[in-house]
């Protein structure tokens, strides 16, 4: 079997901070109970003029360097974002000019929200192994900061959110290092607990109008607990499989790097795994939930701290809208 492997990796964020304490003053709501609820001390908004697509390039330029490859040598551009730079195309095509890609390769985006980096790298692990693409670029990116409700009325999803992009390169496995499993779920009952509901079809004949505007419909919602309660169920599901799947035991785990949605998720995810904090990879008092990109970015920086390293077993896992989530197993 050809497995994929991770070739380069790379991450961006804005520069723009956003504390907590900067929320205070829009949204309501204090330091105390956002750091208390969610583990979350700021995170970054992209300012006017930086798009999905412009946050995403310098992650996906950081990958393609450190795979040894360049931008022409891509094959295929696969997103995951729910904050595209326009309604279509998706942000791939744009990417793929900006990356001056002149061949006329597959660039498309998936929907997936918070499990979309795992989704994304089953489909390009999936690719590798049949052989049709070589090096494919992988990209997480979310502009959360542009569908929040930043008013009162929206601070119970509005202060969890930030904006951020990760990517990486996959290609065909020549060693040890390679995806080692994949694997997905959904259930569409979730819908109703966590969504963004326009602009929409569901609203035809318009996808977006002013009673749409003034029903809140176009803000990001979500039943907290319900979420929650699915969140720490399912994450921990989800790598028992990848563990079983892979034959190994917990002393087999160099890390688990989770979705960053919340630090009590993590805890709790870690306490129903049985493993220690120290095994969690924990960003998210940086970054806030920053949808697609929080995996790649914690692995990124996860790399960078020297928490993981060539030859360790880790194991990504998602939760998020739809509901969606997965794990991933990979040998570094
Ligand atoms: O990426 C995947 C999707 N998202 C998640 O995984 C998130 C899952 N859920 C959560 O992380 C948590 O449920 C939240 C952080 C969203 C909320 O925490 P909670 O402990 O479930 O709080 P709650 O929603 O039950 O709200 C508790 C109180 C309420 O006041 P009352 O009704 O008790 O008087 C809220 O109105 O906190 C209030 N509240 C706030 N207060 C200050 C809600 N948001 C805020 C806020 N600042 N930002």
């Amino acid at each position: 079997m050809n497995r994929s492997k991770i070739a380069g990796i790379g991450f961006n964020v804005p520069d723009n901070i956003v504390t907590n304490h900067d929320l205070e003053e829009m949204m309501d709501t204090s330091d105390e109970w956002i750091q208390t609820r969610s583990g979350i001390k700021e995170r970054r908004w992209v300012q006017a003029g930086m798009a999905n697509s412009d946050m995403a390039l310098p992650a996906c330029i950081k990958a393609i360097e450190a795979a040894g490859i360049t931008a022409n040598d891509i094959d295929a551009i696969i997103v995951g974002t729910v904050t595209p730079d326009y309604n279509f195309p998706g942000i791939g095509p744009i990417l793929q000019q900006k990356l001056e890609i002149t061949k006329h390769i597959p660039a498309y985006d998936i929907s997936a929200a918070c499990s979309a980096f795992i989704y994304l790298l089953e489909m390009g692990d999936q690719f590798i192994q049949s052989g049709k693409y070589q090096n494919i670029l992988l990209v997480g990116s979310d502009v959360m900061s542009c569908i929040i409700d930043k008013s009162p009325e929206g601070r119970a999803t509005g202060v969890l959110f930030g904006d951020g992009a990760g990517a990486v390169v996959l290609q065909a496995a020549t060693g040890e290092s390679c995806i080692l499993s994949t694997h997905l779920y959904a259930d569409g009952k979730g819908m109703e607990h966590l969504n963004a509901k326009a602009p929409g079809s569901m609203f035809y004949p318009d996808r977006i109008n002013a009673d749409i505007i003034a029903e809140r419909h176009h803000f990001p919602h979500q039943n907290g607990r319900e979420v929650f309660k699915n969140a720490v169920t399912r994450m921990p599901e989800s790598v028992d499989v990848a563990m079983k799947h892979n034959n190994w035991s917990l002393d087999d785990v160099t890390l688990v790097i989770a979705h960053q949605a919340n630090y009590r998720i993590l805890e709790t995810c870690a306490k129903r795994m049985g493993i220690s904090m120290d095994k969690m990879y924990i960003n998210i008092q940086k970054y806030g939930n920053t949808t697609a990109a929080t995996i790649p970015i914690a692995m990124c920086e996860a790399l960078a701290e020297g928490k993981f390293s060539k030859g360790d077993n880790i194991i990504l896992t998602a939760f998020g809208g739809g509901y969606t989530w997965a794990s991933a197993a990979i040998r570094w």
